[in-house]
């Protein structure tokens, strides 16, 4: 057992005074490529990282679900059936939206008790939040004795995240949760909720994160002005190509380009490119894994950060800054933001061999100054990881 799997079940056993019956764990992720393109129904490469949420639960007699974070140090419970999305406390609210969605889809459930807690960083773009909703449904699926489709468990998890949180998100972060695989990134389409695994293999190379620490801001609802401007996108290739069946930007190619710059606003044209390019630098990154050219790797995640700062305008002068330090360093093929935006995390691909010259780069380098005085970034190398299991049933 890891440490963090015995620190939730030791503070289950000292909170509630019982054993757990259940213990569940779901991983955070890093999208290697494909940013902003799910919910335009487009392609993600995004891979299932070593840092998780476990949660370890036992059903008890009556309505009462009562729950502990230990990263917060907070209790928490409601009623079964009764789900307050205004509640106070932000990781239950999470737990909760799971749970009424489950009771939605006819998985009545009953008392529980559970705790906690994990070791994805908050508010980095690791997509901590899609780690407890898929922990939530996983320990659920072990305490009720099912199991879900993964698509429609990712779905759901989706779905608790829009309706019951109020965020607007895409699939990308719950899919990779549930049908992450050691050494794969997952190439989703977000068209028909396909997927494939590509194996990630290249010798001598590594992928590090980079952590800016600058929390994501503005990104509720600068996301979803995105995700509006996309859909006006959408309609503008519509009118552009009336004889064409558009569903969404996923059917427009980077050659339509010319014709819609015409037909659509400079802000809607800048996001409709930075989607269409995007796309195939999802396509050209997947065959360059398989072909194991390196360089062109490097090449698609330096094209994807230029586009998502310069086209979709959701990078940030500190995410800039690390992308241009990293590609000062010997050795490295390519870097880019990685989530949302706005803030949060870098990932770079690089030689081994250059992975100290990039610590002491960013050390001596990166000195943000919309940070408190000696904040430093957090690198550390990414392990490509297994998607949600029970550890314990
Ligand atoms: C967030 C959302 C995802 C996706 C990314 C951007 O992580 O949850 O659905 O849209 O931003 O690629």
């Amino acid at each position: 057992m890891s440490i963090l799997v015995t620190n939730v079940v030791e503070s289950f056993k000292k909170q509630w005074s019982i054993e757990p019956q259940t213990i569940a764990a779901a991983p955070g992720r890093v999208n290697l490529i494909g940013e902003h393109t799910d919910y335009t129904g487009g392609f993600v490469l995004p891979a299932a990282i070593d840092r998780e949420i476990v949660l370890a639960a036992a059903r008890v007699p009556g309505k009462t679900i009562s729950g502990y974070s230990i990263d917060f140090d907070e209790e928490a419970s409601c009623e079964t059936g009764n789900y307050d999305p205004g509640y106070p406390s932000g990781w239950f609210r999470y737990v909760m939206g799971v749970l009424s969605e489950l009771e939605k889809s006819d998985r009545t459930v009953g008392g529980f008790r559970f705790a906690v807690g994990g070791n994805v960083p908050i508010g980095s773009g690791l997509s901590s939040s899609a780690a407890i909703e898929m922990a939530t449904l996983t320990a659920m699926e072990g305490l009720m004795g099912f199991r879900m489709d993964d698509v429609q468990a990712a779905l759901l998890c989706q779905r608790a995240e829009n309706g019951f949180v109020g965020m607007n998100c895409g699939i990308m972060d719950q899919y990779i949760s549930r049908t992450g695989k050691k050494d794969h990134a997952v190439l989703i389409d977000c068209t028909d909720l396909s997927h494939r695994m590509i194996p990630i293999n290249t010798p001598g190379f590594s992928w590090l994160v980079i952590d800016s620490k600058k929390k994501r801001g503005l990104v509720d609802s600068e996301y979803n002005r995105r995700r509006t401007e996309c859909e006006e996108g959408a309609q503008c290739a519509r009118a552009a190509f009336p004889g064409r069946n558009i569903r969404g930007l996923r059917n427009i190619d980077v050659a339509d380009l010319p014709l819609m710059e015409a037909s659509c606003t400079r802000t809607v044209f800048k996001r409709v490119r930075h989607i269409v390019t995007e796309n195939s630098r999802v396509m050209e990154t997947v065959n360059a894994l398989k072909a194991g050219d390196t360089g062109m790797v490097g090449r698609c995640l330096y094209g994807s950060h230029a586009s998502l700062r310069d086209d979709f305008e959701v990078s940030c002068e500190e995410l800039d800054t690390l992308v241009d330090i990293l590609s000062g360093v010997e050795g490295v093929s390519g870097a880019r933001l990685t989530g949302a935006g706005f803030g949060g995390c870098v990932i770079a691909f690089l030689k081994e061999s250059a992975e100290k010259a990039v610590e002491e780069a960013v050390s001596e380098q990166y000195h943000p100054k919309s940070l408190p005085k000696g904040t430093r970034a957090d690198i550390w190398p990414i392990t490509i990881s297994d998607g949600a299991r029970i550890i314990r049933n």
